[in-house]
């Protein structure tokens, strides 16, 4: 059984560490640079990492956008650890801070891909697909429950 530590990043080397991994997952398959992988809303925001061995195999963003609103994003598993509910665990504890920051509704971006494994989450779809980086997109939701 995976020894799998999730919690939030610790320092400046962690976050660095978990750049590098959001990258190799979500930007490197794409041809995209170095530095592509962060935006301009890293500050203040939720970095949540899944910690293995000392190393760096999940990670995801919560932010709040509003009082009562959060966004995820980033959500990353590197590719020899998908499929084993990692994502899933990583998720769930997402969730929960969420509530303990009174959010109510989680809204996120999902590629066409990842759809289902945010709906057996409890997500719904909201609206039509549009474009991202290439790859087809679509908003999906969440009412917390408190
Ligand atoms: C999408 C992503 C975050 C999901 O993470 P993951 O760890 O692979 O997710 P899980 O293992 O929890 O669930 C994925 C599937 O594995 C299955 N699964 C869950 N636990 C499992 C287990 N113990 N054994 C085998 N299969 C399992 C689930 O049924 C799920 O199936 P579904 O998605 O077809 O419903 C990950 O695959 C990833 O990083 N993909 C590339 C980047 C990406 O697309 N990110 C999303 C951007 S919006």
């Amino acid at each position: 059984m995976l020894q799998l530590d999730i919690r939030e990043v610790n320092n400046q080397q962690e976050l660095a560490e978990m750049f590098d991994q959001r990258w190799l997952v979500l930007r490197s398959p794409l041809g995209m640079e170095k530095g592509s992988e962060r935006d301009n809303h890293e500050d203040g925001a939720v970095h949540l990492i899944g910690m293995c061995d000392r190393k760096i195999i999940a990670s995801a963003r919560l932010r709040e956008l509003s009082p009562g609103l959060g966004n995820i994003s980033y959500v990353a598993v590197l590719p020899e650890f998908q499929n084993q509910g990692i994502g899933t665990r990583l998720m769930e504890e997402l969730i929960t801070k969420a509530q303990a920051r009174n959010l109510k509704t989680l809204r996120l971006k999902s590629r066409i891909n990842a759809i289902k494994f945010y709906q057996r989450i409890g997500f719904t779809e909201q609206g039509d697909s549009s474009d991202f980086l290439g790859i087809p997109h679509i908003f999906m939701q969440l009412e917390i429950q408190p």
